[in-house]
């Protein structure tokens, strides 16, 4: 069946020092085993010191972005291979931050998606609707046409890599979550599209997380949902404690 995760997406927060306290407490916090898989996301400087701080524990280290072109002259990108020479195995493409506030379109996400899967990095693909197309109801066409725009062009096998994070853009940072049965619903029919483009057994292995104002008091009731794998955590996931209490949800 498909895997659980809960990742924490620590965005620009946390200096070296900071980081490395970060990952101390959660290493600290490991005292039991979770139903789910752990992935913390800090920003590239730390990611190689925390790779290697998170060796021989089940926590992966994933980058927050990365450059749809292997090398040359583009100032202040990362590359895959970069990202690859320090361990990193997955990537987060298409933040609703990197889509609104760097302008990233459906083609350049397209195009860092199919790079990082035929360069073997896994991708946690994120989707959502602002909240007047939620009012308007148009929710559903507009994250249906994301993924449509970013991942119908992959084969089944780089599908298989692939990880679905919802964030409706109206509840990140906001403290406002979507309900679990509007977390459900848009899953679902998140699920459907990629059976109707991919099969069922495609759409069956496909985690689809949820994100927007996870918290430790919300995570049970919107992880009991039967389409819904996990949650993408921002705010929550700076704090150790609070980070561990959603992965203990499951
Ligand atoms: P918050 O959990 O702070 O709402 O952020 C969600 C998010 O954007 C994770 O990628």
């Amino acid at each position: 069946m498909r895997k659980n995760i809960v990742a924490g997406n620590w965005k620009m927060n946390c200096d070296l020092s900071q980081t490395q306290q970060l990952i101390s407490e959660l290493k600290t916090g490991l005292v039991k085993e979770f139903n789910c898989e752990l992935m913390i996301a800090p920003s590239f400087p730390f990611l190689y010191q925390a790779f290697n701080d998170t060796l021989e524990t089940p926590i992966e280290v994933v980058a927050q972005n990365v450059c749809e072109a292997e090398k040359g002259a583009y100032t202040g990108e990362v590359s895959i291979p970069m990202l690859q020479s320090v361990g990193i195995k997955t990537v987060i493409i298409g933040h609703s931050e990197r889509r609104d506030t760097y302008g990233e379109t459906d083609e350049l996400l397209a195009s860092k998606t199919k790079a990082a899967l035929d360069n073997g990095l896994r991708v946690i693909f994120c989707c959502g609707e602002h909240l007047e197309q939620r009012k308007s109801g148009e929710h559903v066409a507009t994250v249906t046409e994301q993924i449509k725009k970013a991942l119908f062009n992959l084969n089944k096998d780089e599908m298989e890599q692939v990880v679905i994070a919802y964030e409706p853009v109206w509840a990140i940072g906001t403290g406002e979550t979507a309900s679990p049965e509007q977390a459900q619903d848009m899953h679902a029919e998140i699920r459907a599209a990629l059976r109707s483009q991919f099969g069922d057994e495609v759409a069956q292995h496909t985690s689809i997380l949820y994100g927007g104002s996870v918290k430790p008091a919300n995570a049970a009731e919107i992880f009991t949902q039967p389409d819904v794998d996990g949650g993408l955590v921002g705010g929550a996931s700076l704090d150790a404690q609070s980070f561990l209490q959603i992965a203990d949800a499951f």
